[in-house]
């Protein structure tokens, strides 16, 4: 109650305190009456009392919408009323913001903040375990971006009653410890945009409802546990950009419906138990840049439809228990710059066109079965220095070298070849990272054998 008298002493003056439930403040020239909502105001400093560590949050902010603003909270004018309203509040590790204390808790008070529209607490929930109680979400009606993110602490499932924010866009729950099923109530909020669960412990599988979530253009479930397979109905929600399902436990084969995804840029579907064959209706995805299959026991040849689809610009199938020869179609990508093809079971000869892509910087045919002789331009193994990597083909020669012979060569290639770039997924669909293709390395050791051979020769002449 010190709080509440020192409010009303200091600064506010409380308009008939029996009934009426507003606050005015006057503001500094003495003129207008700005005014807010008891209700509300309290609910603020209760939320804010239970996130940070400063006790006197509420004293040194007894006007967060005027005279004692903070950078996490933000206000609306509501003109009919003339009231201030509480539309934000941002808690995160910006050096202007105090940190939340080890014991803090969402205060149930939020939901005396109806018009709150962005919620947003990142790196809060770190020591003592918090969870998402269902009442939170009963009638927060203005919420349209929701983020709760980097909480080590927040703990358990995410409630069914989170369906009940109609207005959400904007939906993140990443890095947190979420853990049991995703809720299949999470299809009613049909306005989402953005939806990411990822790096959290979830399990079960995607809920086939999902598809009902027909704005959706980012989907990332990545870095969960979840099981069984893609559902057909992602194929409904035709503004899907990015969809990130790597590093879950999902199996079978993917849906056919995928491919009528016509603006999907990015696809990373690594580290799961999907198999092959990959339907050709992926032909459809159009406007794919980002294919990103690694680690998947797909068993099959290279699909054809790869070859279709021109604005690709990295393809990753390491590890996916390819099989056959490497086929000509890569010849239309012309944007491509990264081509992961290592530890498959390729065979037959490298085909020379993927030497004329304009763009490619990275080619990795490592540890498959190729065989013959690399016919690769100079022009094209000098441009990709140590990211060109062919090692562990037993059976591959290199050009320019004289004595072209598989039993000879295997002994020169472990030398000369620089090791994996560890990081070299993008980590956004929107342009090609140049900065995660292995810049540290020292290009001088990069070159084959037979660039020292050809080198050698040229200096002999
Ligand atoms: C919230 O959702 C739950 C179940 O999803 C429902 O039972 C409840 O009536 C909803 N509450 C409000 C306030 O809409
Ligand atoms: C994460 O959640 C599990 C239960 O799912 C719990 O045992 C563990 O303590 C939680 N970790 C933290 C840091 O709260
Ligand atoms: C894929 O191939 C690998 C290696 O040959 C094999 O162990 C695995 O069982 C195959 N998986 C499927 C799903 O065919
Ligand atoms: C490459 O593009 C040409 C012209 O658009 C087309 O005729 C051809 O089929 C394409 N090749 C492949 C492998 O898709
Ligand atoms: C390749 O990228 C350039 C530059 O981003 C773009 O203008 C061009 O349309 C792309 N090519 C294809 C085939 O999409
Ligand atoms: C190519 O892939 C192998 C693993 O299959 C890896 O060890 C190597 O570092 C990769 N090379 C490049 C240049 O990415």
């Amino acid at each position: 109650m010190a709080l509440m008298s020192l409010l009303l002493v200091g600064f506010l003056v409380l308009l008939s305190p029996d009934n009426n439930e507003v606050m005015c403040a006057e503001s500094e020239d003495g003129g207008s009456m700005l005014v807010m909502e008891k209700e509300e105001l309290y609910g603020l400093f209760e939320v804010m009392g239970s996130l940070l560590e400063d006790p006197t949050w509420g004293e040194m902010h007894p006007q967060p919408c005027t005279e004692t603003p903070w950078p996490g909270v933000e206000c609306e004018l509501l003109q009919e009323t003339s009231t201030f309203h509480i539309t934000k509040i941002h808690v995160g590790p910006e050096d202007t913001t105090p940190p939340c204390k080890d014991s803090a808790k969402i205060s149930e008070s939020l939901l005396k903040l109806p018009y709150l529209k962005t919620l947003s607490l990142i790196n809060c929930f770190t020591k003592s375990p918090v969870s998402l109680s269902e009442p939170l979400f009963g009638a927060l009606p203005s919420l349209e971006h929701l983020a709760l993110e980097s909480n080590p602490s927040l703990s358990g499932e995410i409630p069914s009653t989170l369906s009940n924010l109609t207005g959400l866009k904007i939906l993140c729950l990443s890095q947190n410890n979420m853990s049991g099923e995703i809720p299949k109530e999470i299809a009613s909020l049909v306005n989402l945009e953005q939806l990411d669960f990822s790096h959290n412990s979830l399990t079960g599988s995607i809920p086939e409802e999902i598809g009902m979530l027909k704005s959706l253009s980012i989907l990332d479930f990545s870095w969960n546990s979840l099981q069984g397979v893609v559902p057909s109905s992602v194929g409904e929600m035709q503004f899907l950009e990015k969809i990130d399902l790597g590093s879950n436990k999902l199996q079978g084969r993917l849906p056919q419906e995928l491919g009528k995804l016509k603006s999907l840029v990015f696809l990373d579907l690594s580290l799961n138990s999907l198999t092959g064959p990959m339907p050709e209706k992926l032909i459809g995805l159009q406007q794919l840049q980002y294919l990103i299959m690694e680690g998947n026991p797909i068993n099959t040849s290279i699909p054809s439809f790869i070859g279709a689809l021109n604005k690709l610009i990295m393809i990753s199938f390491s590890g996916c228990g390819l099989t056959g020869s490497i086929p000509t179609i890569f010849s239309n990508l012309t944007n491509l710059t990264a081509l992961y093809l290592d530890d498959n079971s390729l065979t037959g000869t490298v085909p020379q066109q993927v030497g004329t892509l304009p763009n490619l910087d990275l080619l990795n045919l490592s540890r498959n079965r190729l065989t013959g002789e690399l016919l690769l331009p100079q022009d094209f193994i000098a441009r990709l220095g140590n990211k060109l990597d062919i090692r562990e083909n037993n059976g591959l020669c290199t050009n320019r070298n004289p004595s072209c012979s598989s039993s000879l060569f295997p002994a020169d290639n472990n030398k000369t070849w620089a090791g994996r770039n560890p990081d070299m997924k993008p980590t956004l669909y929107q342009g090609p990272d140049t900065s995660s293709y292995s810049p540290g390395l020292n290009k001088k050791f990069v070159f084959f054998p037979s660039i020292h051979i050809f080198l050698l020769f040229a200096l002999l002449n």
